[in-house]
């Protein structure tokens, strides 16, 4: 896979136009080849994105035992959790790393709270989406810049918006490849490694919240409800999505 495909010079045999490809090459390869693989032929092109989820706390401790330089980064909306704060800074200082934090551009955050209100995410989907494209969708166009692998922390189980996803995408939106090395892990599984390998992780996973997002969009989930249910739980499962993983994405370029 070290050729360079006609196409796409700067891209390896494969990638340009073969992401099916790639696909079938990593079937039933753990998480540590991928990443490999990944962070070897992308080197300085590639980064995780991180919610410090369980998922992203597995991969940020993948990652730094592969390459310690590898960039990470977050998308701090201006809304988390105070506990998702509080990990940050004990995610960096366990690897003795340094989490990139992305941040909305204040003049669009001020407008937008100027027009709709504060908690304008309650109001109806449309609104919702408005608050997630100014707060995490435009730094997250920001932070891609000179990247060409988006590391993610999607699994198949998470929910229906998600059973489709693959270990390799290709991204039309932001025409950048993407990863979900931990697609097929289950969550008994992510726990494994968490307890394992003493992975911090956030303290509200012990107190009812599976899924964490944004304090206002999230809540604890009752015993036997779906692993996502408590994220804008106030909208139909087909639409939750904030717009950083619409479905579905196209196989090739
Ligand atoms: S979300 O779209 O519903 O918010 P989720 O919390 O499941 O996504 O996370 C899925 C993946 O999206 C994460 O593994 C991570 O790669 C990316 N992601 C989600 N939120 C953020 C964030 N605030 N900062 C960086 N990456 C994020
Ligand atoms: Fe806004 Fe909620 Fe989206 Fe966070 S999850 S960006 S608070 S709508």
């Amino acid at each position: 896979m070290n050729k360079q495909d006609e196409t796409n010079s700067n891209l390896p045999l494969g990638v340009g136009g073969h992401i099916e490809a790639l696909n079938e090459e990593f079937e039933g390869k753990s998480p540590e080849e991928i990443l490999t693989y990944f962070l070897n032929e992308f080197k300085g092109k590639i980064a995780l994105s991180s919610s410090l989820s369980i998922e992203d706390q597995v991969l940020t401790d993948l990652i730094v035992r592969i390459d310690k330089d590898a960039r990470i980064f977050t998308l701090d909306t201006g809304r988390l959790f105070p506990e998702t704060y509080s990990l940050i800074d004990k995610t960096n200082n366990k690897y003795d790393i340094a989490i990139e934090v992305f941040f909305p551009e204040s003049s669009k955050v001020e407008k937008m709270v100027k027009t709709n209100g504060i908690n304008l995410f309650y109001d109806s989907i449309e609104k919702r989406k408005q608050c997630c494209q100014v707060r995490k969708l435009e730094p997250l166009k920001r932070a891609f810049q000179g990247l060409e692998v988006w590391i993610c922390g999607l699994r198949q189980e998470q929910s229906i918006t998600r059973m489709g996803a693959k270990t390799v995408e290709w991204d039309e939106a932001n025409g950048i490849i993407k990863i979900n090395p931990l697609v097929h892990w289950l969550e008994k599984e992510v726990w494994e490694y968490i307890k394992t390998n003493k992975v911090p992780y956030n303290e509200l996973h012990d107190k009812g919240f599976p899924s964490i997002g944004c304090q206002p969009c999230t809540r604890a989930v009752k015993l036997g409800e779906d692993l996502r249910a408590g994220r804008w739980w106030w909208e139909d499962p087909e639409h939750k999505e904030c717009g950083l993983h619409n479905r579905p994405t196209k196989m090739t370029p």
